[in-house]
Order: C-alpha cells, then structure tokens, then sequence
C-alpha cells in the first residue's frame, strides 16, 4: 500500500511540474519537452565539471563556444555575465587579437555621465526581472550607458532624403520570416525596438510579425519578395508602396550571404502558408525559387544604375549586401562609384563563417572569405580611390561579442549586424537544425507545438538586453583604449598575435595606411559630443 501511495505522489508531483512547464512561458525547451526539459538545466550545472575531465573545454565548440554563448545568455537575461579565474582562453592561437589599453583611460565628462547606469566596476544585476515593463516598446529611457549611435550618417554621400544617423551601431542582421519562425520574428523586431536598432527582414519580404514597432532594413533579393511581379521579376512601385506603408529606414540590395555565396535557393510548396505567400507576394502552396543572381541587372554599371532607381524612388538609403569572393567586382565598384559619383549608401559585407537557415555543407566550408580578411581587402580598394569615407560599412559574421566587434570597427567598419548572436539571445541553443524544421526552441521552424515554447514578449526583452550589452561593452573597450566611441579606437590599438614573440597592428597586418581610419580632430571632436 506504502509504494501505492509513494508512486501515486510521484505522479502527481511530475503531472504537476509537467503542468508548470507547459504553461510557464520563461524556458523554451520546458514549454516544449516538458519535465525532459528540466534535464537540460541539471546537465549544463554539472556540465563544467565533467567536462574538465571528459569532453571539450570552454572554446571549442563551434560556430560560438560555450563561453560565448553563455556570455549571451547572461547578457540576454541581466544575470552575471562576468568569468571568474582569468582567461582559459589559447593567447598563442594564430591571429589572437589583443587591445593596447591606454595608460590614462577616457573618461566621461562627470555631467555627461550623471543618471546613467553605472558600467564600470560591478557586474549587472543578478535578478532576472527584467527593467522593461513587459509590454512596452519604448526602452528608450533604460538604455543608458548603452547608446551607442554610428559615426557616420546613411545616406548622407548621395543627400538621399530620407538620410539618417542609425541610433545604434549594433543592428539584427538579415534573417527572413520563413527561416526563423512567426514568434522569432516579433521578438526580435520587439526587441530592436526597445533597443533603438534597426532590424533587417532579410529577404523573405515585410510580415505581420515585423510591424512591433523597430525600425527596419528591407531586403531585396533576387527572388525580389515583397516586391516583385507575378513572372518574379522586380517591381518598384510595390516596393515603394511598402516603404510607405511601414518603419522601413533602408533598403539593402543582397548580391550574396557568406554562408552561402552564389548560390540561389528553393521554398517548397509546402512551406509556402499564407501567411508566407503574403509577406513574399506569391501563390500559396507553389513553389517559388530565387536564382543565383539577379534579373533587374548583369553588371557593376547596371547595378549602381538599380541601386540610384531604388533609391529615387523610395527616398531612403540604399546599400548591397556581399561575402567577398571575386576582387575585380569590388575593384570595378569602387572606379566606377568613383568616376560617376553615384553608388550605394552602404555596403555590408558578410564573412565566410556566416550563418544561414540552410546550404550546402561546401558552400558554408569553403565559398567566401573569412570577415576580417574579406573586409579588409574590400576596404583597402576602397580606400585607395579615396572612396571608404564615403559609404557606411556594415560587417557581418560571428561580430556579434565586444572584442571581435572592435576588431570589426577597427578595420573601418561602422555597424555590426549581428544573426545568430541574436537567434542564441531569443534561446537558440545551437542545435544546428534550422534545416529540418525540428528547432527544439522554436527559433528556426514552423511546427506549431515548438513555437508555442517561444513566448515574443519575455524573448523581445532578452534581445533587447543582449543588444544594449553588447554596445555598453564595445564602448567600455573603447574607453580602455583611450577612445570616447569605438569608431575612435585606432588600429595601432589593436595587435594580432601571430605566434611565439611576434605580433602586429591589424593595420599593418591588413596592409592599411593610418592616414585611412584616423579622423580630424573635428570629426572625433562631434563624435564626442554626440557621446553626451
Ligand atoms: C537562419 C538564418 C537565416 C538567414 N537569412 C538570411 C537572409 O535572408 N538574407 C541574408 O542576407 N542573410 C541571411 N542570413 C545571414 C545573416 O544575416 C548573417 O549575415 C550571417 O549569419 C553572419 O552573421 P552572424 O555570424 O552574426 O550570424 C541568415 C542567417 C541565418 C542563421
């Protein structure tokens, strides 16, 4: 009779922790497997120790390590996100990146820094609530010590009307309403919203789950959805129906992604739902391709020409977006923007070790460079004609942590978009199944019973956190390196390690001039009051 009761009281008490998890809206992986769930939590708390002995140590995890994805989860959810002991990190690995820290350090002016938060000394808040009211869209007042605005105005070169300083030098990369799911989506514009960055749609079109208020960057690729006829080519009185229509801010033209560099792609008709076919502005249920390249031009010429048409008609900047594979495009870009005066507003360029929702496993090894050399080489021919102050450069690939944002913004760039970084901060937990639509976090697939473990308002929140540390740490950085913002941080602050006693500048290393990044001593001048 005992073990009656004693098995009764444990099914009750796991039917009521099931229960708990099925209804609590906090933890993905509970809401979704529930009581299984919980294992997760026990398993990463001991996970550390057996590691020591067993398996793979705190960086060698790839696409992020451990140490990186539980410094986003920290930021995400206020909690401790400083390490104790020192670096475990391999200081002799190849090209190990190493701030020169400034013997006097900058310092806010003390009114400037009255009522911010204080970022100097103690780690944030170990409570989880979160300071946003839940429901609210508005963190403008919370961000602090976090405002972190570009240096550059987007658009400003080609007096574009709708020209604009991006409050945020951090913004969510292009990740389209069908890779990620509905809840993703609304978490992550919620999120930017609060955060004050901009949030590009990539290039699945405008939905519904992109209008919670953040700003966005629309993305025109060759399949041209959301703006495109019925045979698939481009229409531009479409897209400048939808610029009007919501918080589009700018219009990045995508050429290539460094995951999966020329290459096209295919959505099934199967995944074509309504609400899919409505954002992308095709049939429902037919299967819809984007070829490898675009059909509205076939030349650098004819591109720059597409890229002035955009933009005349839609009035706001325009930009492309490109891994970096073939130097002569970026060569013949960089001329011909030169000679005629015309051209985008900004170029992103994508590394090799970006992300994607699905490709295949050669194009992500081994098509495109890797961010900084692909940049690198991008800048300098840019800068050679005198051309790289001209455009705002956005970079993308793994940029998404304080040191390699800085390295980023030391090599000339001067946003950070961040993908995955921010997929982990909404509670990806690197399953690495955005292909099969089995996501167990419900970031990366469509199921209905995984999605509903993502809650867009607890998640928009966390997003939001991560972003405004990441800015709060790239600005901390770039006080210890003696600058007020981090596009001041020079590169003679920056030295790579390259084994044994040997290290050198990123500019030397890259082959930069320091007359390229160093700016005169007005333009530091106002980006120091645009600090305060
Ligand atoms: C699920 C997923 C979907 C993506 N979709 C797009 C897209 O539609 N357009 C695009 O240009 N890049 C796309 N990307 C690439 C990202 O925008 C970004 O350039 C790349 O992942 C590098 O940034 P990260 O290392 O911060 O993730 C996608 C990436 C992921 C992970």
């Amino acid at each position: 009779m005992i073990w009656l009761i004693l098995l009764a009281a444990i099914v009750f008490v796991i039917v009521v922790l099931g229960i708990i998890d099925v209804v609590q809206t906090r933890h993905s992986i509970r809401r979704n497997f529930p009581i299984v769930g919980r294992l997760r939590y026990q398993l990463e708390r001991i996970g550390p120790e057996l590691r020591q002995y067993i398996v793979t140590d705190n960086d060698e995890e790839r696409p992020f390590s451990r140490d990186q994805r539980r410094w986003v989860y920290a930021t995400a959810k206020r909690e401790n996100q400083y390490f104790g002991f020192g670096t475990d990190n391999k200081l002799e690995d190849p090209q190990y990146p190493i701030f020169r820290h400034a013997a006097f350090p900058y310092e806010r002016p003390r009114a400037e820094t009255s009522g911010r938060r204080d970022s100097s000394d103690q780690p944030p808040s170990t409570s989880s609530s979160s300071h946003f009211s839940s429901n609210t869209n508005s963190g403008a007042d919370d961000r602090g010590d976090s405002v972190v605005p570009s240096a550059k105005i987007l658009g400003e070169w080609r007096d574009r009307p709708a020209a604009f300083r991006p409050d945020s030098v951090v913004g969510i990369s292009a990740m389209s309403f069908g890779s990620l799911s509905a809840p993703a989506i609304e978490a992550l514009n919620r999120g930017a919203a609060m955060a004050g960055c901009l949030h590009n749609t990539g290039e699945g079109g405008v939905s519904a789950h992109h209008r919670h208020g953040g700003d966005l960057v629309m993305q025109l690729g060759t399949g041209y959805f959301g703006a495109r006829t019925s045979d698939g080519g481009f229409d531009l009185s479409k897209l400048v129906s939808l610029v009007a229509d919501c918080r589009i801010r700018a219009i990045e033209i995508k050429l290539s992604q460094g995951a999966k560099p020329g290459l096209g792609g295919v959505l099934p008709g199967a995944k074509v739902t309504p609400e899919i076919a409505a954002a992308r502005g095709v049939p429902v249920g037919i299967t819809v391709s984007s070829p490898s390249r675009h059909s509205a031009f076939d030349s650098v010429p004819s591109m720059i020409d597409f890229v002035e048409r955009v933009a005349d008609g839609c009035g706001v900047p325009v930009g492309i977006k490109s891994a970096v594979g073939d130097r002569s495009f970026w060569v013949e870009l960089a001329d011909e923007m030169q000679s005629t005066g015309r051209g985008p507003d900004f170029i992103t360029i994508d590394g090799g070790e970006g992300g994607t929702g699905a490709a295949p496993l050669v194009f992500s090894d081994n098509v495109a460079l890797p961010f900084r050399s692909g940049f690198a080489e991008v800048f300098r021919t840019f800068a050679e004609r005198n051309m790289h102050d001209k455009v705002t450069w956005i970079g993308a690939g793994k940029l998404g942590f304080p040191g390699d944002g800085l390295v980023a913004m030391a090599l000339g760039v001067d946003m950070i978009n961040v993908g995955r970084e921010a997929m982990l901060a909404i509670g990806c937990i690197q399953a690495q199944k955005c292909h099969t639509s089995h996501c167990p976090t419900g970031v990366a697939t469509h199921s209905r019973w995984l999605t509903r473990g993502l809650d867009p308002t607890d998640k928009s929140v966390r997003v939001a956190h991560y972003i405004m540390s990441l800015r709060q740490e790239l600005l901390q950085l770039s006080h210890a390196c003696g600058a007020p913002h981090p596009s001041l941080v020079s590169g003679a602050s920056v030295d790579l390690l390259l084994g044994g006693d040997s290290m050198e500048s990123i500019w030397d290393h890259y082959g930069y001039e320091p007359g390229w990044l160093t700016r005169p001593p007005a333009a530091a001048d106002e980006l120091e009051k645009l600090m305060g």
